[in-house]
């Protein structure tokens, strides 16, 4: 197999489809690998596929992507402009939270969708994409706080599937959105200098 570090973007989601890296493999329907235009603005990564994206192989098309989709469009924005992705991209067995050893082992492929995409500004949503940028942080605390990582700006939000749970984390995560234009536009002026030093330790889990 191609060494991931030197995917394109098709090999990589190539790759994904017939992976058996991690257990989780086993109950998949179909992988999601993610989706999106190279060169998005703005990288979304949430969680891993549930019970809609394994059947039908494409990221966020259930509940949770309906109300992407509406908090894309408060800010003129569709999914097809949007690249998707997630942390681990087979379905855990009744949607429990991945492991340890399958975030681990999944990891290098979104570290190349990030490499590839280069997106602006990425936004984590849900307690592992957020734990990548943020260990060990509440959502509830640094919720639509951007963090510089290089040249991109990371913004933690909340889960829209947990936005639509819990009904006062809605407001929050819709005024979350408004400010992305925002920080599409600080992210395109911070170009290639040099970030700062406590941004280079990237932390994983
Ligand atoms: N929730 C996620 O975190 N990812 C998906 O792809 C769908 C729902
Ligand atoms: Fe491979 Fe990731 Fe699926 Fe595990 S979750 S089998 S590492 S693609």
């Amino acid at each position: 197999m191609t060494d991931i570090n030197q995917m394109t973007l098709e090999q990589l989601e190539e790759a994904v489809r017939s992976c058996t890296l991690c257990s989780l493999h086993q109950g998949r329907t179909h992988a999601v690998p993610g989706e999106g235009p190279p060169g998005a603005d703005i990288m979304f990564i949430g969680e891993g596929p549930g019970f809609h994206e394994d059947r039908q192989g494409r990221p966020f098309v259930g509940a949770a992507g309906k109300f992407l989709e509406e908090l894309l469009a408060s800010i003129g924005m569709t999914r097809e402009q949007v690249y998707i992705a997630n942390v681990v991209k087979c379905r855990p067995p009744g949607n429990r939270d991945p492991l340890t050893d399958e975030l681990s082992a999944c990891d290098p492929y979104l570290e190349r969708q990030i490499q590839l995409v280069k997106p602006k500004v990425i936004v984590t949503l849900g307690r592992f994409s957020m734990y990548r940028y943020f260990p060990g942080a509440a959502i509830s605390k640094i919720h639509g706080q951007p963090k510089r990582v290089g040249s991109t700006l990371v913004v933690p939000m909340f889960h829209p599937a947990a936005a639509l749970h819990q009904p006062k984390w809605r407001p929050l995560v819709e005024a979350d959105f408004k400010k992305l234009p925002g920080f599409i536009a600080e992210a395109e002026s911070l170009g290639d200098e040099k970030p700062p030093p406590q941004a280079q330790q990237l932390s994983l889990f």
